[in-house]
């Protein structure tokens, strides 16, 4: 009886001593591998998934992505993962179509940016006139900034593209300045007005006269 004790605690102890250690031993790479039923298996490569787990004799089995799907790391995943749709209703579009190993990439069109807050698409902001784009060309999917026109330059638009442009600087035409320009408008130039003289007198009166 004393024994039989004896050996049920001895068996106890050495399964408690040796569950651990067997652990501790199978050290397995995380990144390639898992531990299963007491060893190390490949997980499946990129591009592949996993079709069955390996077993005291087989390796794991894998299984190539379908033509609409990718797995971009080592896994043991049963399934591969289906590419995004770059919805045009969305107003997005492919940038990048994917392949086995690398997910799809989408943009969203010209003159829209991606809103991360509330993931989809917005408009982008229309400069009024005064302002003009900060950046010009504007930056692909990101926001327009508008920026007040400085001193020397005007916007007469509302436009999420176009920036300030210079007032023409008529004294460089030949010509005199009219209307200065404004934030919102160009300078306005004419010819130089030349002193009234007789020519111009007799015309005027030539023109009264009817
Ligand atoms: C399992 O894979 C290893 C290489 O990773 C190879 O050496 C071994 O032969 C394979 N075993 C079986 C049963 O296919
Ligand atoms: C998938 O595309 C990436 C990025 O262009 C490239 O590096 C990789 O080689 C491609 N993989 C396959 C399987 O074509
Ligand atoms: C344009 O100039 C006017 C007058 O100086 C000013 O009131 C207005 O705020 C300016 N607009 C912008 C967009 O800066
Ligand atoms: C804005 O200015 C341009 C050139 O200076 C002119 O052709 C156009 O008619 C103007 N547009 C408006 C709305 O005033
Ligand atoms: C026009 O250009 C001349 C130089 O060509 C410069 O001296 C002048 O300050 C400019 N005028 C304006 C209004 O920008």
């Amino acid at each position: 009886m004393e024994s039989l004790v004896t050996a049920a605690l001895l068996m106890m102890g050495a399964l408690c001593w040796a569950l651990p250690v067997r652990q501790n031993s199978l050290q397995c790479d995380p990144g390639k591998q898992y531990g299963h039923l007491g060893r190390c298996c490949n997980k499946c490569p990129p591009g592949t998934h996993m079709k069955a787990k390996c077993t005291s004799t087989a390796n794991t089995t894998c299984s190539p992505c379908g033509p609409n799907e990718y797995m971009s790391v080592w896994n043991e995943d049963l399934k591969c993962t289906l590419h995004m749709v770059c919805d045009p209703g969305k107003v997005l579009r492919v940038t990048f179509k994917g392949n086995s190993t690398h997910p799809r990439e989408c943009e969203c069109i010209e003159g829209y940016h991606f809103d991360t807050k509330q993931e989809i698409c917005m408009e982008n902001v229309k400069c009024p006139p005064g302002s003009g784009v900060h950046q010009v060309p504007v930056q692909s999917n990101k926001n327009t900034v508008c920026v007040p026109c400085p001193v020397g330059y005007y916007s007469n638009s509302t436009s999420a593209t176009d920036g300030c442009t210079r007032w023409t600087n008529c004294t460089d035409l030949g010509l005199q300045e009219i209307v200065p320009g404004s934030n919102m408008s160009d300078a306005f130039c004419d010819r130089y007005i030349v002193p009234q003289d007789c020519t111009c007198l007799i015309f005027k009166v030539q023109i009264n006269l009817f």
